[in-house]
């Protein structure tokens, strides 16, 4: 039987005889003793083998790398001058009275070192091998205690843990839904959720007053570092509280979580900050406010300049002007101003108009930059006063529609605060509230929801109805170091605003009836007041243990192509199944495939 993990060992037990298991992780032989690094979970001891009983000895010296053994020995302390201060077992070592070998083991496609760089696609097609990762270990112990740390939690206060299903219809969160088709009801699919909202706001209805769920969500999107097709939320409704109280309840449980698994104190009241207020300083809906840097507005100076450039966008109803202070960017060279502005055109800028200021006490004189002349000296001198300019700073200009100055100069911003090491304190979370309830979609000419369809405005449905541009919802995100790690509202509990919502989004009543009909029924019994949010788990643990891609906190994730090289998915079924579920393919694959 094991007595013991063999990372857990050390120098309390010295002297006792144990029995191990695990893998091998580094063999050597060094002049007739033998030394196996011997790895299970929770992390590596070094067993020592001596010639005095030679089939041990042959035993072990048939040992390769990952390798299945167990181990009887005599725990010892190591010799002086042999101690490795690295190893959580560095002290002692184990003396093998006796080896079995469990399972031998092919030479791994790579080697289970954390800190050896291995090709992605490798990694996930042989991911139990990666997952025996030292380091790939710990994401999934964190993981582990974030889910049971948030979980204790909310039981703690209440919250009833309730599943919902996973076969079931469309839900809007924005993307395409997974769909499955039914074998027992004739051309009809279920949809997979893109998140339990609507079952969540069915359990407020029922009574159920506080719910969560760590939950599995589907969306067909586009992916990126943070965005997986399937990924996990942990996701809260709740009855009678209004966002300051649900904000307030969510905050205390992130501050536990950060304090409990990663020993991290954030800020005992996390700052809030309008959308709008967002926008204007950082460009960004999802501000890093660890980054010093603010977008200025400079529309009104530059209305009457002579440059197009800058008087378009300023005079123009959806245009805008901003000037970003670089302090110390003086030194940049034009090469890197150059790439700088190559970095901008990624996000559709058209240009990267810059200033130099050589000495702020010499006025025009101090300044050095090719669009000096289109302005006179007194606007600089407000652009210098409103971006309290100093000697030896650089000043960018963006100029276009507001999205294009926003997306491209929130990015610089970004990007000046990593490269030049601008980063103030390690964690800085921000509630983001006061979203608008839409925004207008130029192309197909309708408004689409910000949040979702359910969520409530924070105005009159007859203001709504009136200006449904202007209206603000009764949103907020929770945004931690750039990231959005969790989102919710306040819902809409009455079905005459809910139907209105659905007008304006250019849902009628018959569509609306069709696709939420149970929704619209179940408002009409006695809805409460209620409002939620959902936090994205593998995001919340991606930034607790410092990855840069969530594929990383996912024991098995999908590619960027959304495919799974592990199991080999999504792959072809057999025209069985297919004539089963009377679907035909529009190009139908050839039979080898299969
Ligand atoms: P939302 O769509 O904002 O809200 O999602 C909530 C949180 O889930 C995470 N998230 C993702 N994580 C990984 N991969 C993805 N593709 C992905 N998409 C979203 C984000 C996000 O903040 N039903 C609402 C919540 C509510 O209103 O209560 C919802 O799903 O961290
Ligand atoms: P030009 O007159 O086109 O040579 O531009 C003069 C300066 O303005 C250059 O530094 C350009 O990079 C910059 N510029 C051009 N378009 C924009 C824009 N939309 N926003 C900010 N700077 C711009």
């Amino acid at each position: 039987m094991r007595t013991h993990k063999c990372g857990e060992l050390n120098k309390q037990h010295s002297g006792e005889a144990v029995e191990l298991f695990g893998w091998v992780h580094r063999r050597r032989d060094h002049g007739g003793v033998i030394f196996i690094d011997l790895r299970d979970r929770a992390g590596l001891v070094q067993v020592v083998f001596d010639p005095d009983s030679p089939e041990t000895f042959a035993l072990a010296e048939s040992a390769r790398s990952e390798y299945v053994l167990k181990i009887k020995g005599l725990v010892r302390n190591r010799p002086s001058g042999t101690v490795n201060v690295n190893m959580h077992s560095g002290e002692i070592e184990v003396l093998a009275s006796h080896i079995d070998i469990l399972n031998e083991s092919e030479t791994p496609p790579f080697p289970v070192e954390s800190d050896i760089e291995v090709n992605e696609e490798l990694r996930l097609r042989y991911r139990y091998i990666d997952l025996r990762r030292t380091a790939m270990q710990e994401k999934m112990k964190v993981r582990r205690d974030v889910t049971r740390t948030l979980r204790n939690f909310l039981d703690d206060n209440e919250f009833f843990e309730i599943e919902t299903p996973y076969l079931t219809k469309a839900t809007p969160e924005g993307a395409r839904d997974y769909i499955v088709p039914s074998r027992t009801h004739e051309n009809a699919f279920f949809a997979l959720p893109q998140s339990p909202q609507l079952y969540k706001q069915m359990l407020m209805v029922a009574g159920m007053d506080r719910y969560y769920q760590v939950v599995r969500c589907f969306r067909d999107e586009d992916l990126r570092a943070d965005r997986q097709p399937e990924f996990t939320q942990l996701d809260i409704e709740t009855s009678f509280m209004d966002e300051n109280e649900i904000m307030n309840v969510m905050e205390e449980m992130i501050r536990q979580l950060f304090d409990k698994v990663i020993n991290v104190k954030l800020d005992a009241i996390f700052p809030r900050i309008t959308f709008q207020e967002s926008m204007s300083r950082f460009g960004v809906d999802r501000p890093d406010l660890r980054i010093p840097l603010e977008l200025v507005d400079i529309a009104e100076e530059m209305k009457a300049v002579d440059f197009k450039v800058f008087s378009g966008p300023a005079n123009a109803p959806d245009g805008r002007v901003v000037a970003l202070r670089l302090p110390n960017g003086g030194d940049l060279s034009r090469k890197d101003i150059e790439d700088l502005t190559k970095f901008v055109s990624i996000y559709g800028a058209k240009g990267l108009a810059y200033i130099k200021v050589n000495d702020r006490d010499a006025g025009i004189d101090g300044l050095q930059s090719p669009i000096l002349k289109f302005a006179p000296d007194a606007v600089w001198a407000k652009v210098l006063a409103k971006t309290d300019a100093q000697t030896g700073d650089l000043i960018f200009f963006g100029a276009d529609k507001a999205n294009v100055v926003n997306e491209a100069m929130g990015a610089l911003r970004v990007k000046l605060g990593h490269d030049f090491n601008l980063l103030e304190g390690e964690w800085k979370p921000v509630w983001v509230i006061d979203f608008p309830m839409f925004d207008w979609d130029e192309k197909s000419h309708r408004y689409n929801a910000i949040h979702h369809p359910f969520t409530a405005p924070s105005c009159s449905a007859e203001d709504l109805v009136a200006n449904p541009g202007a209206a603000l919802s009764r949103a907020y995100d929770l945004v931690l170091n750039g990231t959005e790690v969790g989102g919710g509202s306040i819902r809409i509990n009455r079905t005459a605003m809910q139907q209105t919502v659905f007008n304006i989004l250019g849902i009628g009543e018959e569509e609306a009836r069709e696709k939420f009909g149970f929704l619209l029924d179940a408002l009409k019994y006695g809805a409460p007041p209620h409002g939620g949010l959902a936090f994205g788990l593998d995001r919340l643990v991606m930034l607790m243990t410092g990855s840069t891609s969530i594929r990383d906190v996912i024991a098995f994730p999908k590619t960027q192509s959304a495919a799974c090289p592990l199991v080999n998915a999504p792959a072809l079924v057999t025209d069985e199944q297919l004539r089963e579920l009377g679907i035909r393919l529009i190009k139908p694959a050839g039979k080898e495939k299969v």
